[in-house]
């Protein structure tokens, strides 16, 4: 079976090809990064227009590559949230159309699955179940994955998503949109032993995330360390390097925590923050010391794409699953709602 995906959630156009029987054909991505730059964030409205002008061509695109001619698709899967409302009708309606035109089944797809999935289009794929720690720009969840659209949530961010705590402080700090990439990048040159930020939540019992007292936390030591004798350019590498620390360290805690909660010993991270060095190399060097395993997507299916999409739809269109003529944008959709797939387990 043969899927093309597409993936309009936020700012990324993604469109991929899948087959069940030979992988991944093709990939491509298209990044608004550019477009909202001078904005310092995602716009909406300009999200929304730039993927209408992406999208098909990025169609033509990746079939042309995988050499795969429009007759032998055998069914579209399509980002139905959560994410902008606007930017996920773009790829609902054309996915949807395009599925009628061509006359084979659609499937919605949940974009957070999408990113928990993303391993497994990896050689050395987990096997279910296991934790899963799902850190993007929305959304800082921690899952216990039995199979495919089997989740039940074990922890869920109170306030800001992890993704967002780092584009926010990357904003205090000076750095451009988008900010996660820019300050883990600051945070090479930062001294570590200079500040110490606190480990939200860790000190009490519970899975939950509460991430936006580091941002003031950032702010504050800012003020306290700007004057006129300061070095105002170290000082921002050190606290970049402090905040990154903090978020690393305290999902590292709560990682650890959930395996032992579930006796689980497999560990799954994906979306846009586990694209981050430190954290990648934290929970690595944890889980040899303590004896799990960590997986990770490739870092290009780390951040938003349309593989990530391709795949969940195949796994879903494959197990019998199909929407009607209808189709809508979700900006909410907990992922604990999903439908089991019977095969899988
Ligand atoms: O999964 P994603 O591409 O989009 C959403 O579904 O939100 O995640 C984007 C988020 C942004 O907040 C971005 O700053 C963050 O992931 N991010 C990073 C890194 N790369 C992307 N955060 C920290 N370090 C990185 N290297
Ligand atoms: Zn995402």
């Amino acid at each position: 079976m043969r899927i093309l995906g597409i993936e309009t959630s936020c700012d990324e156009t993604g469109i991929a090809i899948y087959d069940t029987e030979q992988g991944l054909l093709a990939d491509a991505l298209h990044s608004q990064v550019a477009l909202h730059a001078d904005y310092g964030g995602v716009v909406p409205e300009l999200a929304s227009r730039d993927h209408v002008r992406k999208t098909l061509p990025l169609i033509r695109q990746v079939l042309a590559d995988a050499g795969c001619p429009a007759g032998d698709i055998n069914g579209i899967a399509f980002t139905a949230g959560p994410g902008l409302v606007g930017a996920l009708l773009v790829g609902c309606a054309i996915g949807r159309s395009l599925a009628w035109a061509w006359n084979v089944p659609a499937v919605e797809v949940h974009h957070m699955e999408g990113h928990l999935l993303a391993p497994l289009l990896e050689d050395d794929a987990p096997a279910f179940p296991f934790v899963a720690l799902l850190v993007s720009g929305g959304h800082t969840l921690l899952v216990a994955v039995k199979g495919v659209g089997e989740y039940e949530i074990l922890g869920d961010t109170l306030d800001d998503a992890a993704g967002e705590a780092f584009d926010k402080t990357a904003k205090l700090l000076g750095l451009d949109y988008p900010g996660g990439p820019a300050l883990a990048r600051l945070a090479e040159s930062g001294d570590p032993a200079r500040f110490r930020f606190p480990r939200p939540m860790t000190n009490r019992p519970g899975l939950d995330f509460s991430f936006s007292g580091l941002k003031t936390f950032a702010v504050n030591t800012m003020n306290e360390n700007t004057g006129e004798n300061t070095d105002t350019a170290q000082t921002r590498a050190d606290i970049a390097r402090a905040f990154q620390d903090a978020v690393v360290d305290t999902l590292l805690i709560k990682c650890r925590r959930a395996l032992k909660q579930t006796g689980m010993q497999r560990l799954v991270i994906a979306g846009g923050v586990s694209a981050n060095r430190q954290l990648r190399d934290s929970l690595q060097a944890n889980a040899k010391k303590e004896g799990f395993d960590v997986f990770y997507p490739r870092l290009a299916f780390c951040t938003d794409n349309g593989a990530m999409i391709a795949f969940a739809g195949a796994l879903r269109l494959s197990a019998g699953e199909r929407i009607g003529l209808a189709f809508d944008g979700r900006p909410r959709w907990p992922i604990d709602t999903l439908n089991a797939l019977a095969q899988s387990g």
